[in-house]
């Protein structure tokens, strides 16, 4: 008998074959809703699989629910919407998709610096507003990317590919993670600090660490009064490591200069929240890994993933093993 298994959203066609081979699958047929919880706790009851986006909340009653259940497979690098400790207890393997996504999310990463130094939203909005009246000698302008300083907070896969991006506009990189790398210190020239130093030096400051209780709030209002007047905080991680009342007080008393958000607390953030009120916040719906090709292999690898361990062999992502 094939293992049952639940996608929790609509995948490309390819994606649901290569799974429909090896297993019984049901699918939320939606592409752009999330699975409602309580449908998701029927689903779960049934399956030896379940493979699920960042939108889902994994938690212990969910999981407490899956009777079958071997693996949670998240097409997703991060994995801080799921209880690792309660899988880890009810003993089932959780799977993520990293790698794939390095490239794709540097770039997003890198352009989100660009567009928020330079003021892309307000240009943009000038120009197919009619605002454009004439060219201004002090007009729209906002800070050099060329030559400045980088902090990197977080320096893992993506870090690493942001800082070699930025070894092109010849910056200064600058890193703060758990563990030096030295390796990466090496080839890419990134020197080490410590949280403040990194904040108190840097014109800009990109958040790439995983999210974590002890990386909740990591940075607040006593890390944003650190930063340059002129300096800009990007983060393409997950909203909370970023307190977003803090990050708006700290942009409204010109504490820092802008800031480049992909990702928020509450996603879809609220048409109403304050940071979006702010002409110096750019605010993306969370597109790091968001190219086509990127897309489609996170989909295969969460796949095979998921396969892997329903057939007994190990997954090459395993992020909880039982
Ligand atoms: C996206 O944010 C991911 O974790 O893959």
């Amino acid at each position: 008998m094939k293992p049952k298994i639940y996608v929790t959203r609509k995948l490309p066609d390819v994606i649901i074959s290569y799974l429909s081979n090896e297993c019984e699958v049901r699918m939320w047929d939606k592409e752009d809703e999330p699975v409602p919880p309580e449908i998701l706790a029927e689903e779960i009851e049934e399956v030896d699989g379940l493979l699920c986006l960042l939108t889902e909340t994994i938690d212990e009653r969910l999981l407490g629910k899956g009777r079958n259940l071997k693996v949670v497979s998240n097409m997703a690098v991060g994995y801080n919407n799921i209880d690792i400790q309660a899988a880890k207890s009810k003993g089932v393997q959780v799977t993520n998709t990293p790698g794939v996504l390095t490239e794709t999310t540097a770039d997003l990463t890198f352009g989100l610096l660009i567009a928020t130094a330079r003021r892309f939203e307000e240009s943009i909005n000038y120009v197919k507003e009619g605002k454009w009246k004439t060219w201004s000698p002090m007009g729209l302008t906002g800070q050099d990317i060329f030559g400045a300083t980088l902090g990197i907070i977080g320096m893992g896969d993506i870090g690493e590919a942001v800082a070699s991006r930025a070894k092109g506009f010849k910056m200064n990189v600058l890193y703060h993670n758990r563990k030096r790398k030295i390796a990466a210190e090496e080839t890419l020239g990134a020197a080490y600090r410590e949280l403040d130093d990194l904040l108190t030096e840097s014109d800009f400051v990109v958040v790439l660490t995983p999210y974590t209780p002890q990386t909740h709030d990591l940075i607040s209002y006593k890390e944003l009064a650190l930063m340059k007047p002129t300096s800009i905080l990007i983060n393409t991680s997950r909203g909370g490591i970023v307190n977003e009342e803090a990050l708006y007080q700290a942009l409204l008393e010109k504490k820092i200069y802008a800031a480049g958000l992909d990702v928020f607390e509450q996603e879809p953030v609220s048409l109403t929240h304050p940071l979006l009120q702010l002409p110096n916040v750019t605010a993306l719906p969370h597109i790091g890994s968001a190219s086509v090709t990127t897309r489609m292999k996170m989909a295969k690898l969460a796949a095979f993933n998921l396969l892997e361990a329903l057939q007994h062999r190990t997954p090459p992502n395993l992020v909880v093993t039982v």
